[in-house]
């Protein structure tokens, strides 16, 4: 029996519409609640008990949207508040262990690297779930401040030559590892994906966490029987807890369609 309730997808901001575009992807019948905590974003320089307790809030306001599974699209969240999934009543995945495993399916030389906001590296949860699986592997994570700003900011070209340097900084601890696989451990650095293949070179694969989250949420639908086989695309509810000019350009470049910003709704966490 199809299963019509929405998947729900949380993110600090706008850079889970990566995650999204994934998940579409794979899952065009499945209907999405997307909410991006655009008020309170960044994340990733917060302490562990503010990032819990926003996850938390995130989470609870998707299960009052009635979705059948909870996806935290934020590498922070993922890293830090990995038991945010404990406390609901329905399945929940983020993006480390996915993101873990498809770098060790990656890897030849078995050094990898991880890019990711402070809170993600100081975390170490990749290093960790890797080191569980391959202990002789060998992993350098970065903190990439920057970039999310970068993108909030769209300055995403690949021949701009701040961003490029910036990226050229960021990666140099990566270079001087020889990574041959790099995790792109923040929802925003898909978006970065060209810019970083040129100042990784052709040899570095990268790993993208949302993609590999997309694969899990199939599998955790067709194992609980939760799939919505239905013969037309599913819709996506866009929701965020503030205006941000630039959500719904970014939204419609990553969605495929355009998204006018009177279709976002505005939501008031402390009211609910
Ligand atoms: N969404 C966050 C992440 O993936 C990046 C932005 C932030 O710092 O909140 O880690």
């Amino acid at each position: 029996m199809a299963d019509a309730r929405p998947i729900g997808v949380f993110d600090s901001g706008l850079g889970g519409l990566t995650v999204v575009n994934e998940l579409i992807r794979r899952l065009p019948h499945e209907n999405f609640v997307y909410f991006g905590d655009t008020g309170r974003v960044p994340y990733g320089n917060r302490s562990r008990e503010t990032i819990a307790k926003y996850a938390a809030e995130d989470a609870a306001f998707l299960m009052r949207c009635g979705v059948k599974l909870v996806v935290a699209a934020c590498g922070t969240v993922s890293s830090i508040a990995p038991e945010t999934g404990d406390r609901l009543p329905v399945p929940f995945v983020e993006m480390v262990s996915g993101g873990a495993v498809a770098a060790l399916r990656e890897t030849r030389s078995g050094k990898i690297g991880v890019l990711g906001t402070a809170a993600t590296v100081a975390s170490r949860a990749y290093e960790r779930q890797i080191l569980a699986q391959r202990p002789t592997a060998q992993v350098t994570a970065n903190a990439c401040p920057l970039f999310v700003p970068l993108v909030e900011a769209g300055v995403t070209d690949r021949f701009d030559p701040v961003v490029r340097e910036i990226a050229r900084r960021y990666l140099a601890p990566l270079h001087a590892a020889e990574v041959d696989t790099v995790i792109l451990g923040c929802t925003h650095y898909p978006i970065l994906a060209d810019v970083l293949r040129d100042g990784l070179g052709d040899g570095v694969r990268l790993v993208n966490v949302g993609a590999e989250a997309a694969v899990a949420v199939e599998a955790v639908l067709r194992s609980r029987s939760l799939e919505n086989p239905q013969e037309t695309p599913g819709r996506c509810r866009l929701c965020v807890s503030d205006r941000v000019a630039s959500f719904s350009e970014l939204a419609s470049r990553l969605l495929g369609a355009p998204v006018d910003a009177a279709e976002i709704e505005l939501v008031d966490l402390d009211r609910l």
